[in-house]
Parts: structure tokens; C-alpha cells; sequence
């Protein structure tokens, strides 16, 4: 990353984040100010306890230092303490708000942006990439001040001791820093793909976990165990890559130390025999240079945590600043409904990254009140239709109104209120069966639940099952049949109670025998209500008003069943094919 990118990125984490934390930062700062003069006023004590103790023989000093070097220890380790806190709690609530401003961004992006993205990377971004931010607020802010004060103090201290012995040690320092700044660019590489590796390993576990039994079934453990052994090695040598750049400092710094202390000693003894330098000065500075060792290291890392930092910022702001098209805007209208009569008008829609469009000039008159059906083979469009209601998706081409309201033109929130779906992929909460179908409507009473439950045929099953509604069903309903989800995702489309209703092959997975309660609780629900309804099975549509029949993203034919049968080919040939 260039330097100024950083700097663009620094300042907005600044201001959206750190700032806010300015009392509890400058207090750390503080505090880490004081143990900077601390750690110089140790190598001071050197001075007069070698001087006063040693070659004066004062007997007051010799407790009155030693209690110095004590105090000064101790105000040291408590002002560290309370500098560490308080930035750990700095940098761990930044780490949470930017995992709050994801979660947030996942929760209202559009359907279309998540779908291009693997759930892993997000969660990549959740854990590694925040993980890192914290560590450079908590880590790289304190370090800073506290070790470029302490350098400051004990170089000051040098100079205070001998300025020629001073001058000479300050003369070896710019090589450290050409050291970290070449270091700090090489470990910003390697930390984005580290961060890439981690977020296609979590993808691969995620997927392992999901796939269990595909894999077992078709005996590719092997093959994934060395697919895991892959992504895992490739993240492991990623990070000992970060790593080894990291500690690649220490030999260099030895060596550089060595040399200083090497050249340092060889001077100092020409000085002292020239009378320039005395002992105890000769011995505060010796302390005064060796404490300089862990700031000058500290420092040259300082530049990598930077990288670290603000790489992982960047990727976290790309998730945050995805745009979000569909919004809702609650200056908008609300829709009224009023009939609940439903237009698609020359409706034409094509998914993200595919040539063909899905459904094309699609003209839909549907009275409210009645009950709409949509035929056609598999990937007709049936499914695209129905989620461009609740606006998952935006139609490029036509419009689609309710009563009259442009679905653009009234908030968001209205618009999804009044609308039902039971989806053809059901999604189930690992919860309770109570938490799952009471998600339409929490405020709904006991007896609420219990009617939604009888209109989906479901009370019976719930009650035999281990805990009845208090029944945990596990992650997306791993502890109940096929069947048996799709029944607490009906019952938990009817507690919603709203005037339009989406039902996606919403009784698939139903026997015979309770399709048709599930099928007469439906068309008791559906009175009144404007449905729309993609099925399989005869006995569904055959009760609708209107039946579409689809065919490559088009409408070809309309009627109901008798009409259909008569004067649709298309109608007649999936009837006898499958309907059945
Ligand atoms: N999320 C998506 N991204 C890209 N293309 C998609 C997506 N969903 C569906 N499609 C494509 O759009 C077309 C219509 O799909 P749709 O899901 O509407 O079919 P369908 O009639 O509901 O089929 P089925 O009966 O199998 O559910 C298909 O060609 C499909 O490949
Ligand atoms: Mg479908």
C-alpha cells in the first residue's frame, strides 16, 4: 500500500472510530509518558548510586537509591497496567464496531452482493481482519508513544551523560529505521494474502461441514483431506512467512546492538583515559543505551503493525462501503393496501454475471384476492418472478405495482410487511420451534401460534416431538424431516398474516396425505388474501384462478386449469409429464 493510501485510511479510522475514545487514549498516552520517565530515571539512578554508593561511600544513599530504583519500578508497572487497560479497551471496542458495521452491512445488503461473495470471506473479514485492527489500536498506539518517549528520555540522558558518547550512538540509529521501513512493506504484501489464504480456508471448512454427506456418499474424504491439508498449509506458511519477516528484525538489531555496545566500550575507555568521561557516567549511560534496545526494536516493528493495520482496514471499509441499492427510505410513502391487485408491467430481469436474462417482458394482471399459480420446467423463471416482489432483486427492464403504488415508490418496510413467503430453500433457525414460527410475529399470542400451527398440519408432529415447541431443531432444522420443515416455515408464513402471500413450492416435501390438510389450511388462509403459488402437484394449481405458464423467461400461455388444458401445448404436455 502507498503511503499516502495509508494516511487516507489512518484518518478514517480515526475519525469514524478513535476519536471518540480521545480522553481514554490521551489518559493511556499519559501514563505511558510516565513510564517512558521511569524507564530513564532507572538508567539515571545508575549515576549517583555508582557515585554516592560506591566511590563516596554515603551511607544515606545507599537506602535512599535503592528505594528510588524500587519506587520508580513500581510507578512504572502500575502506569503500564493502566495504560495497557484502558487501550485494550479502546482497541477491542473498535474491533467491535467494525464487526458491528458488517454484521449491519450484511443484514441489509442486496441479495444480488452477497450471493457474489462466499459467506466465508465475511467471516474472514469478521475475525481476522478486525482481530487486526484491534491489535494495531491496542498495540501500535501505546507502543508508539511509549517507546519513542522512552528513546527520547534515554537519549537525553545519554547526552546529559557525555555528548561525544551520545553523538556517537545517535549516529547508528537512522540504519534501524531504513531497516523497519523496508520491512514494514514486504509484511503488508504477505498479510494481504495471508488474509486471503484464511478467508479460503474458513470457505472450505465451511463447505466441509456442509457437504458432509455428499462427501461421504461419494467417498471423497481422501480427496478432502487433501484439499484441507492444502488450505491449511497454505495459510500455515503464510503466517510463518508474516512471522519470519516479523522476528527477521532481531538478528539485524543484535548485530547492530553488538556493534554499538562494541564500539561504545572501545571509546568510552579512551575517554576515561583521558580524564572526560567518569565511571558513573560511564555506567547510567551503559544502562541508559541498553534500555534503548527494546523502543529502537519496538519501533521498527511499529511500521509493520501500521501495514498490518491498515490492510485490514481497507478490506473491512470495501465490505462496509458496498452500495446498498435496495434501501429502505422511510421518507417514502407507505404502500396502502386496498384491494391488493398486483401488475407486473413488461417486467424484464437478468442475474449478476450471467448472459441470458431470467425472465423477459413479463405482464402480470393479478386481481387481489385470488390465487395466482406460475408453471413451467425448471428454470423458467418461476422463482425469479416472486422474489422480485419483495424486491431481493431490482428489475432492470417494467415495473411492478400494488394498488396502483410503484414497489420503488413506497418504503421498503411497508412493502415486505405485507408480504408472506414461504421460499423453495427453507430457512430455519437453529432455535426452538416456538422461536422459529413466532420470527414472523413475536408479539403474537400462545393461541396465535397454535392456529398458525393447526392451518400448516403441524401441531401434531410438534407435540410428539422430544420437547414439543420447546424443541431445539438444530442448525437449519437438522433434527426434523424434510417434510416436517416445510410445515414450521408455513406455519410460520400464516402468523405473519399479511395480505400477500408467496408460496414457493412451499408443499414439496409433503406426502399425499398431508399436502392436502397443509393444501385446505392453504386455501382457508388464502381467502381473501392475494397468493402466488409455484407448485409441482395438480392439486394446488388446479384450484387457482389464473394459472401462467412459463417457458424460458416468458409467459406463453394463461387461463385456468380447464382453458389451459384445452388450448396449451406447453400446459398440457408438463400436466401430463408431471403435474401429476
Ligand atoms: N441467484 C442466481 N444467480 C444467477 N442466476 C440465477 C440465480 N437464480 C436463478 N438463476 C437463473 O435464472 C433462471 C431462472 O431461475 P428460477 O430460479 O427463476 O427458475 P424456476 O422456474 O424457479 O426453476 P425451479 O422450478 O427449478 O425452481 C435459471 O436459468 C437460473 O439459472
Ligand atoms: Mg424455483
Amino acid at each position: 500500500m502507498k503511503f499516502n493510501e495509508i494516511i487516507i485510511i489512518l484518518k478514517r479510522l480515526y475519525k469514524e472510530h478513535v476519536r471518540r475514545y480521545l480522553k481514554r487514549i490521551l489518559l493511556a498516552m499519559s501514563l505511558s509518558i510516565l513510564v517512558a520517565g521511569c524507564t530513564a530515571a532507572t538508567a539515571w539512578l545508575l549515576d549517583p548510586a555508582v557515585k554516592k554508593i560506591f566511590i563516596e561511600k554515603d551511607k544515606t544513599f545507599a537506602w535512599l537509591i535503592p528505594l528510588g530504583i524500587f519506587l520508580t519500578f513500581t510507578t512504572k508497572g502500575i502506569s503500564l497496567y493502566f495504560a495497557r487497560m484502558n487501550i485494550i479497551k479502546v482497541g477491542s471496542r473498535i474491533g467491535g464496531e467494525l464487526q458491528n458495521k458488517i454484521a449491519y452491512n450484511i443484514l441489509h445488503a442486496d441479495i444480488k452482493t452477497l450471493e457474489n461473495r462466499h459467506s466465508g470471506k465475511f467471516i474472514s473479514n469478521i475475525f481476522y481482519d478486525c482481530g487486526q485492527v484491534t491489535h494495531l489500536v491496542s498495540t501500535g498506539v501505546l507502543n508508539i508513544v511509549k517507546d519513542s518517549f522512552s528513546l527520547i528520555a534515554l537519549v537525553s540522558l545519554m547526552f546529559y551523560q557525555n555528548w561525544k558518547l551520545a553523538s556517537f550512538a545517535v549516529f547508528m540509529m537512522p540504519l534501524a529505521l531504513l531497516l523497519a521501513k523496508s520491512l514494514g512493506k514486504r509484511i503488508g504484501k504477505v498479510q494481504g494474502e495471508a488474509s486471503e489464504k484464511s478467508g479460503i480456508l474458513t470457505v472450505f471448512i465451511m463447505e466441509i461441514l456442509k457437504a458432509a454427506k455428499m462427501i461421504r456418499i461419494h467417498q471423497k474424504e481422501k480427496a478432502e483431506v487433501i484439499n484441507s491439508k492444502k488450505a491449511i498449509h497454505e495459510t500455515v506458511e503464510k503466517n510463518i512467512k508474516i512471522a519470519s519477516i516479523m522476528v527477521r528484525a532481531t538478528p539485524v538489531m543484535e548485530a547492530l546492538t553488538g556493534f554499538m555496545i562494541a564500539g561504545f566500550i572501545f571509546y568510552s575507555g579512551k575517554l576515561i583515559s583521558t580524564g572526560e568521561l567518569q565511571i558513573n557516567n560511564f555506567f547510567s549511560f551503559l544502562a541508559a543505551m541498553m534500555l534503548a534496545y527494546q523502543p529502537i526494536r519496538s519501533l521498527a516493528t511499529i511500521n509493520m503493525l501500521i501495514h498490518q493495520g491498515t490492510t485490514a482496514s481497507k478490506r473491512i471499509f470495501d465490505v462496509i462501503d458496498t452500495f446498498i441499492e435496495t434501501k429502505n427510505d422511510p421518507t417514502l410513502p407507505s404502500l396502502k393496501i386496498k384491494n391488493c391487485d398486483i401488475k407486473f408491467n413488461n417486467v424484464s430481469f437478468i442475474y449478476l454475471n450471467t448472459k441470458e436474462k431470467a425472465i423477459r417482458n413479463i405482464n402480470l394482471d393479478i386481481a387481489g384476492g385470488t390465487m395466482t399459480a406460475f408453471v413451467g420446467h425448471s428454470g423458467a423463471g418461476k422463482s425469479t418472478i416472486i422474489n422480485l416482489l419483495p424486491r431481493f432483486y431490482e428489475a432492470q427492464n417494467g415495473n411492478i405495482s400494488i394498488d396502483n403504488q410503484d414497489i420503488h415508490n413506497i418504503n421498503l418496510d411497508s412493502l415486505r410487511k405485507n408480504i408472506s413467503l414461504v421460499s423453495q430453500d427453507v430457512i430455519l433457525f437453529d432455535d426452538t420451534v416456538r422461536a422459529n414460527i413466532a420470527y414472523a410475529n413475536s408479539e403474537a399470542s400462545e393461541k396465535e401460534i397454535l392456529e398458525a400451527c393447526d392451518f400448516a398440519a403441524a401441531t401434531e408432529f410438534i407435540n410428539k416431538l422430544p420437547k414439543g415447541f420447546e424443541t431445539s431443531i438444530g442448525e437449519n432444522g437438522v433434527r426434523v424431516s424434510g417434510g416436517q420443515k416445510q410445515r414450521i416455515s408455513i406455519a410460520r408464513a400464516i402468523l405473519k398474516k399479511s395480505p400477500i402471500i408467496l408460496l414457493d413450492e412451499a408443499t414439496s416435501s409433503l406426502d399425499a396425505e398431508s399436502e392436502e390438510i397443509v393444501q385446505n389450511a392453504i386455501s382457508n388462509l388464502v381467502k381473501n388474501k392475494t397468493t402466488l403459488v409455484i407448485a409441482h402437484r395438480l392439486s394446488t394449481i388446479r384450484s387457482a384462478n389464473q394459472i401462467y405458464v412459463l417457458k424460458n423467461g416468458s409467459i406463453i400461455d394463461s387461463g385456468n386449469h380447464d382453458f389451459l388444458i384445452k388450448n396449451s401445448t406447453e400446459y398440457e404436455s408438463l400436466y401430463k409429464k408431471q403435474l401429476k
